[in-house]
């Protein structure tokens, strides 16, 4: 009797701690699922790939890599010679194809890691933009390289597809230190940045920030210079190139200073104070922003 009594409290605790563990097995799987924030990279020999690691693990990001449906093989890379990858980036049609499927839907915060091939991206990178949609989402681009710098290939990528938000990027050596890595991932993700300045026809503005993902992503792409045209008498506004993440609402009244964007892509400033039915998304406030009249402004927004 005894002995039933004490398997059947075995058989219990072997019941609870499997339970326990599946449990916090499923925690652990889903230890990501939140993160709004990937890593995605290419690399040929290893080292954008360790880079990549260091700013996945800094930023609590996932992590993808971009394979190529052909591997690079050493004589693929021999760029004294005919190699592949030099016959790549000579061909101006080349987009050499992706293995793996890249869902990036859930991510607003793409690191987008290559090594720099004559002074520039890699050409599998402009079959990924070419495959995913990438609208809306801002891309941090960085690379590691012989010594050449980033700005060659993020000028590229730029003019490859202006409508996209792509943050000025990094060159890293696998000699960086982590908080180089650090002040990169906390550069880029914009802590502490709670007001922007604004220069309106040259006077200087703050505009306090409101915190949110619309916010994050304009953030991204200062410094901005715009006219912005007239419109009721009572608000100033432009479309800006690229769509912005949207929050909207509508806030029953509008202040005057308050800077909004309107669908997702016209930034407006108000400067009278009145109710309205329409819906935006909050980006900030200026502080005693003056009757701002009935011409057109000139606009500069910068950190
Ligand atoms: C085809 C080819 C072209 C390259 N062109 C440059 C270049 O223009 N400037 C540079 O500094 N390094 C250049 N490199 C060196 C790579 O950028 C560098 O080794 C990089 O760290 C490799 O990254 P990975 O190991 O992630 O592939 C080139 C390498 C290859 C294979």
């Amino acid at each position: 009797m005894k002995k039933n009594v004490l398997l059947i409290l075995l058989v219990i605790i072997l019941f609870f701690t499997i339970v326990g563990c599946s449990v916090q097995k499923e925690k652990n799987d889903n230890a990501n699922s939140n993160n709004k924030s990937v890593v995605l990279y290419f690399s040929a020999t290893g080292t954008t790939k360790k880079i990549a690691e260091r700013i996945a693990r800094e930023s609590k990001s996932d992590i993808i890599k971009i394979i190529p449906e052909e591997e690079y093989k050493k004589e693929d890379l021999n760029y004294n010679s005919d190699c592949r990858a030099n016959r790549e980036q000579n061909d101006s049609k080349a987009r050499p194809k992706i293995k793996n499927k890249i869902d990036i839907n859930k991510y607003d915060t793409i690191y987008l890691g290559y090594p720099i091939w004559w002074g520039t991206n890699p050409k599998i990178i402009l079959t990924l933009l070419d495959t995913y949609d990438f609208t809306g989402k801002t891309i941090i681009p960085f690379c590691t390289s012989g010594g050449s710098g980033i700005s060659g290939s993020v000028d590229d990528l730029r003019k490859y597809n202006s409508n996209l938000i792509i943050n000025d990027g990094k060159r890293f050596s696998l000699s960086d230190s982590d908080e180089a890595i650090r002040e990169f991932v906390g550069v880029n993700m914009n802590e502490e940045v709670k007001n922007i300045k604004a220069f309106i026809n040259g006077k200087e503005y703050i505009i306090n920030l409101e915190d949110n993902e619309t916010v994050k992503s304009f953030i991204n792409m200062l410094p901005v210079e715009f006219n912005m045209s007239e419109l009721n008498g009572n608000e100033k506004y432009v479309y800006i190139p690229s769509s912005l993440p949207t929050n909207s609402s509508n806030p029953k009244h509008i202040n005057s200073g308050d800077v909004m964007l309107y669908g997702d892509n016209c930034l407006v400033i108000f400067y009278k104070t009145f109710d309205t039915s329409y819906s935006y998304s909050k980006i900030g406030h200026i502080n005693n922003l003056p009757d701002l009249g009935k011409e057109s402004i000139n606009v500069k927004i910068d950190k």
